[in-house]
């Protein structure tokens, strides 16, 4: 079939909407009309390089739509169903898959690349393939993905406020709550309060955080993230520590949450400094690929025994959280509708990212 995607043709480049063609799906895949598709950093990424992949490339991994076409053997979803996509697949039978490890499933170390599961290209356009990130390509009217990207979701939720649940939310929220172990009268610094962040925040005050505290250099997000759940704000990691230093009477808090558009090495050291005695440093953004040198004190990791960990999608297993997280929005325990600054058609997705650029968006998200 034909459809209107973005894509990426090259690092630094601007995203062309064009018409493309889409194969029907294969083995274990589905085709989705794409309701909506929020505009994450990690596709910003694919421009400046932070992210590797081979171009052409259809962007986008955090998306809702409905099944369109279930390809052979698909049993696990039903033409018409709502689902939202998520960025990592996962096989249910790997390794880390039986662990409950569903973010590291080995079906999704490659997803990045461009191709599909089996190695071929499901869109096509001015003779070439193209990729699609993550797996997905939510930069589309409709796209095919494998099975085991999707969830199936409740009849009547919004789609346009679950599509943010295929990435930005179940990313920050389980950063908070499963990556950085956050209990009932924690306290807690999130640094950057993009798409991610600012559900970190709200992932800290579910958990029962007594203090939120979030960082970021730009007034409005700091603004907003007082109404998802913050109890403080600083404009830098640096007066961040003041505030928290006062705050804990010294005991400084138990969990720093990275969530800066970039991770830089240099943020480390500041990071690791607002955690106290068994605080954990959550990084959640993602770093250049070159840089291999970070700035620390590895005394601090011994005497006070801190630790440094990764998080991918929040540590989140999309099968149980996602539902889970939109019931929470049912119940009013999660804010979705706030998250989304801006709504952007899929022609103007260019001034969606230098909105990003810019600061002006907790997260633009694409109506089709
Ligand atoms: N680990 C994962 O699974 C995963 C999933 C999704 C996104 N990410 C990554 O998470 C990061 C955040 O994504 P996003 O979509 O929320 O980005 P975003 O651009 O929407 O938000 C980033 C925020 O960080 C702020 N910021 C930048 N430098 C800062 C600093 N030094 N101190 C404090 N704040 C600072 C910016 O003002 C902005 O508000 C990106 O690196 C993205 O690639 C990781
Ligand atoms: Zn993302
Ligand atoms: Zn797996």
């Amino acid at each position: 079939m034909r459809t209107t995607a973005a894509v990426l043709r090259e690092l630094g480049g601007r995203w062309e909407v064009e018409e493309v063609e889409l194969d029907p799906p294969g083995p274990g895949e589905v085709l989705v009309e794409i309701a909506a598709s929020g505009l994450c950093h990690s596709d910003e990424h694919l421009v400046t390089g932070d992210l590797p992949v081979a171009f052409p490339m259809v962007g986008g991994h955090e998306g809702a739509g409905r099944v369109l076409e279930a390809g052979p053997g698909v049993t696990e979803v039903e033409v018409g169903d709502p689902v939202v996509m998520t960025f990592l697949p996962s096989c249910g039978r790997c390794s880390y898959c039986v662990r409950g490890w569903t973010s590291l499933c080995n079906d999704g170390a490659g997803a990045t690349l461009g191709p599909q599961l089996d190695g071929t290209y499901r869109f096509h356009s001015r003779g070439a393939d193209v990729g699609q990130m993550c797996l997905l390509g939510t930069f589309a009217r409709h796209t095919v993905v494998p099975v085991k990207s999707v969830v199936t979701i409740d009849e009547g939720f919004p789609l346009h406020l679950a599509a943010l649940v295929g990435c930005g939310v179940t990313t920050g929220f389980g950063s908070a709550v499963r990556s950085a172990e956050l209990r009932a009268g924690d306290a807690c610094v999130v640094i950057g309060i993009g798409g991610v962040g600012a559900n970190a925040v709200q992932g800290a005050r579910v958990a029962g955080c007594r203090y939120v505290v979030a960082v970021d250099p730009v007034r409005f997000k700091r603004e907003t993230a007082l109404k998802l759940g913050a109890t403080h704000v600083a404009g830098s990691m640096d007066e961040a520590w003041n505030l928290v230093s006062q705050l804990t009477r010294g005991q400084l808090a138990d969990a720093a949450i990275l969530c800066t558009g970039v991770a830089e090495g240099s943020y480390l050291q500041p990071a690791l400094q607002l955690v106290g005695k068994k605080g954990r440093v959550v990084v959640t953004a993602l770093g250049h690929p070159d840089e291999e040198t970070a700035s620390l004190s590895l005394l601090d990791l011994t005497l006070y025994e801190k630790q440094i960990r990764g998080a991918l999608f929040g540590s989140s297993n999309g099968q149980h959280d996602v539902p889970r997280l939109l019931e929470m929005a049912n119940l009013g325990m999660l804010e979705l509708q706030e998250l989304i600054t801006r709504e952007y058609a899929l022609e103007d997705i260019n001034q969606g990212f230098d909105d990003m650029r810019h600061g002006r968006n907790i997260r633009g998200l694409i109506r089709f």
